[in-house]
């Protein structure tokens, strides 16, 4: 993490000493770090640690005077990472309410920079469904949770709740922070499903959930690209710092990618598009009849197929889905070839819907690549690789 820009966000827990040692250890590995505490967190270790440590004053309180503008928006602007070391129960509950009412949560709200947290707290509070449901809340936000371990805590009992090890967050942090090898590119990225309407009430759609595009976006835009992001309805937030396109059918997804086609140096296609859509979709609502009903549908055009004619040289790099049941390997090598396209990720459908994680192959024309399974957010990372290697030709 040479030169990397760090903020650590210390909160008011007796493990807040270890923030001192995971201060040093980021720096040990050639960060740059600056630091904000809660007011609490003065209580534990005073700020002159932090400040003869760092050569920068830590900041608790918003309203100094001896900061000139505001400081939570220049720490904010300045991360490339944040890591709140330690994160208590009230932290928590705080920052997955999105309240700002003190220095480590204003500058967490004006960062757009890759966010972690070290929960440390007593076993019972760990355990209260409400820090549960608050760390629920923050992961789908898309903060990084790293987990306390199992060990003995400050009450002398033994028990989950112990703050991970300062080598452990640094680790963590090292793999969120990746080298910035995307920067001046635009990467675009489709995701989710797409909703073909029947009628005004009812439609076909798919089970795509949109969590590998989204994850794909994330980690784009965390390696510096600009990105855009066109997707099907999905229940996810828009990542922050993303240019989201928000798009229903298959021939509105194709218009805004083709809008932003032109400009793009990688388009990464993981939407799940219907391949058929209703041949004449009824203004009102269909009427049921005691008869059965036939739909008639028509071919969607093929959104990458189409793009991948559409460039004249080798940029820019084109990577698609393929999502089987069977034959999994096999269909993707026709797909690459069928599409035209430089990359096809393979999954099976058992494997790839819905959860957090995903088994995938990375199938180009001269090579399979059987990843193990993985994060989304570390299946993206591998994708965005081999992006940048087919760009560096
Ligand atoms: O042919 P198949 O649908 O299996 O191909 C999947 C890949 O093609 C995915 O990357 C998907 O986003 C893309 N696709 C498309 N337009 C369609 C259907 C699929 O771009 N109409």
């Amino acid at each position: 993490m040479e030169g990397r820009r760090v903020v650590v966000g210390v909160s008011g827990g007796i493990a807040a000493f270890k923030a001192v040692l995971l201060v040093r250890e980021l720096q040990r590995r050639g960060a740059r770090v600056r630091v904000v505490m809660t007011r609490t967190a003065t209580r534990f270790v005073g700020p002159a640690t932090f400040a003869g440590i760092t050569g920068r004053p830590a900041v608790s309180e918003l309203f100094d005077t001896s900061h000139t503008g505001e400081i939570h928006v220049e720490l904010g602007a300045w991360a490339e990472a944040m890591v709140i070391a330690p994160a208590t129960m009230n932290l928590l509950a705080r920052a997955a309410q999105g309240m700002a009412d003190d220095a480590v949560l204003a500058t967490l709200a004006c960062t757009d920079a890759p966010l972690l947290v070290a929960p440390a707290m007593h076993t019972r509070m760990w355990e209260r469904p409400a820090t549960q449901r608050n760390l629920e809340r923050l992961r789908a936000d898309g903060v990084r949770v790293v987990e306390p371990v199992v060990g003995p805590l400050a009450s002398g009992d033994v028990g989950s709740g112990r703050m991970a090890e300062p080598e452990a967050i640094a680790d963590a942090l090292g793999q969120t922070l990746r080298p910035a090898d995307l920067a001046g590119l635009h990467v675009l990225v489709s995701a989710g499903p797409t909703v073909e309407d029947l009628d005004p009430v009812r439609f076909l759609g798919n089970r795509s959930t949109g969590r590998m595009g989204y994850a794909i976006a994330e980690a784009a835009r965390d390696r510096g690209a600009v990105v855009t992001l066109v997707t099907g309805p999905t229940a996810l937030a828009p990542p922050r710092g993303v240019r989201s396109v928000a798009v229903r059918s298959a021939l509105d997804m194709e218009g805004a990618m083709q809008a932003a086609f032109p400009s793009a140096d990688v388009v990464i296609m993981a939407a799940a598009v219907a391949d058929y859509r209703p041949a004449a979709p009824s203004a009102q609502k269909l009427k049921k009849t005691d008869g059965p009903l036939t739909l008639k549908l028509v071919r969607n055009p093929d959104i990458l197929a189409a793009l991948s004619s559409a460039r004249s040289g080798p940029r820019p790099i084109l990577v698609g889905f393929a999502l089987e049941t069977e034959n999994v390997v096999e269909n993707a090598r026709a797909k690459l070839a069928r599409k035209g396209v430089d990359l096809v990720v393979a999954n099976h459908a058992r494997d790839g819907f819905g959860g957090d994680s995903n088994l995938v192959s990375l199938v180009s024309p001269d090579a399979v690549d059987e990843l193990p399974r993985m994060s989304k957010r570390a299946v993206a990372d591998r994708i965005l690789d081999r992006a940048r290697a087919l760009l560096d030709g």
